[in-house]
């Protein structure tokens, strides 16, 4: 696939250790990669294409992405609204829902994936599409039938699989899905055919419960697709890639709240002595919070991950004010959005910031 990238300046040398970081993870195998939370707005989209990019565009990285949200704010963002425009005045677009209509027709899966590009984000894409929310009766209908040993349930449960497989074939070093905010039958597919999967955390109390959730929900789904496969008629049938698959938890991110970092003061907050301890108390509790998340991704997720090995945390993401809406009006990552003033120290935050987790992410992959 010819790859026409924007030549661009990073700001930040790549280190010869990353160099070599990243050509032994990548010499071990493509890696398909989730990015999941069932809470919403924490994060997701953003690290995605940034990671993405960050990894396509100074590490020289073949990343293909994968908009598996039917809200499509991937696809809004690293595509010019133009072209996105244009896609989407079709009435039938090609995007992710092209590789899940045929098996909804009794057709098995699709020839070949759609494949796009996004210029400024150095990425190959696959375009979202509101439409895969209709595919959620399908899969949430099939996956009894998989559960119960049928085979045509579990061809239906491994459709994300067969595009990760079509993906290796084309010689990616990274696959990342993006995926709306549910543990819904969509994301129930897409996460049983990942080889990982990140956790973007907001410093809430609520991303304590997603981390519950995501550790004992995933678990009971690999042992009923395995029960699934050892009642169908036809193991053999099944790839033997789809009958090992372990999917590992490479680490979690956080991403600071603008109001809550306790960074820059809030002027309205100060404004008493009663507000200041108001601001005071939330700080504190938020620190209680994030302080809390290294125990309880031991507790949630330690069937996932060797705690041993590798260290969860792959980064805190911290407010970037006004360039994360400036890259989206762009359409461009936040490494290189465009601007002077302010923005020059904003655009050297991001791109320290998502240097550090893209360094702490092939670390973590390379180590499990
Ligand atoms: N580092 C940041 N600094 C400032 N704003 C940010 C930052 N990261 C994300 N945002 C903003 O937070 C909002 C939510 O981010 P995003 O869409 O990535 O979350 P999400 O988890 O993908 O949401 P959903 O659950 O709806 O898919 C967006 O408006 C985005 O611009
Ligand atoms: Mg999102």
């Amino acid at each position: 696939m010819a790859h026409t990238r924007r030549r661009i300046k990073s700001g930040i040398p790549l280190e010869s250790t990353d160099r070599e970081l990243f050509e032994r993870v990548t010499a071990q195998g493509v890696k398909a990669s989730c990015f999941f939370n069932n809470k919403g707005g924490v994060g997701k989209t953003t690290l995605v294409a940034n990671l993405a990019a960050e990894l396509a565009l100074n590490f020289n990285a073949r990343v293909l992405v994968v908009d598996g949200d039917p809200q499509c704010n991937l696809t809004q963002y690293v595509l010019e609204e133009e072209e996105w425009l244009e896609i989407y005045k079709n009435t039938n677009p090609v995007s992710v829902f092209s590789v899940i209509r045929p098996l909804s027709l009794g057709k098995g899966y699709g020839s070949s994936l759609p494949i796009r590009q996004s210029k400024a984000f150095g990425f190959d894409l696959i375009i979202g599409d509101p439409r895969l929310a209709l595919q959620e009766d399908l899969l949430a209908q099939d996956w009894r039938d998989a559960k119960a040993g049928g085979m045509r349930g579990i061809r239906t449960t491994f459709v994300f699989a067969d595009v990760v497989k079509k993906a290796k074939e084309l010689n990616y070093d990274f696959v990342f899905f993006d995926m709306g905010p549910s543990l819904g039958a969509i994301n129930r597919s897409i996460l049983l055919a990942m080889d990982f999967f990140v956790v973007p955390m907001a410093i809430d109390i609520f991303s304590i419960w997603a981390i519950r959730n995501i550790g004992s929900t995933v678990g009971v789904w690999q042992r009923e697709l395995k029960t699934g496969i050892s009642l169908s008629e036809d193991p053999s049938e099944i790839a033997s890639s789809d009958q090992s698959r372990k999917l590992r938890f490479v680490g979690y991110v956080t991403q600071q709240h603008k109001e809550r970092g306790g960074v820059e003061p809030d002027p309205d907050a100060v404004a008493s002595e009663e507000g200041e301890a108001t601001r005071k108390r939330i700080v504190q509790a938020y620190q209680d919070i994030s302080r809390g998340f290294p125990d309880e991704v031991k507790q949630y997720l330690k069937d996932f991950y060797d705690a041993d090995q590798i260290d969860p945390h792959l980064g805190d993401i911290r407010h970037l004010g006004s360039l994360a809406p400036r890259s989206q009006s762009q359409h461009v990552p936040m490494i290189n959005v465009s601007g002077t003033g302010s923005y020059t120290q904003l655009r050297k935050q991001a791109r320290e910031i998502y240097r550090g987790i893209a360094v702490r992410y092939l670390e973590n992959v390379g180590a499990s």
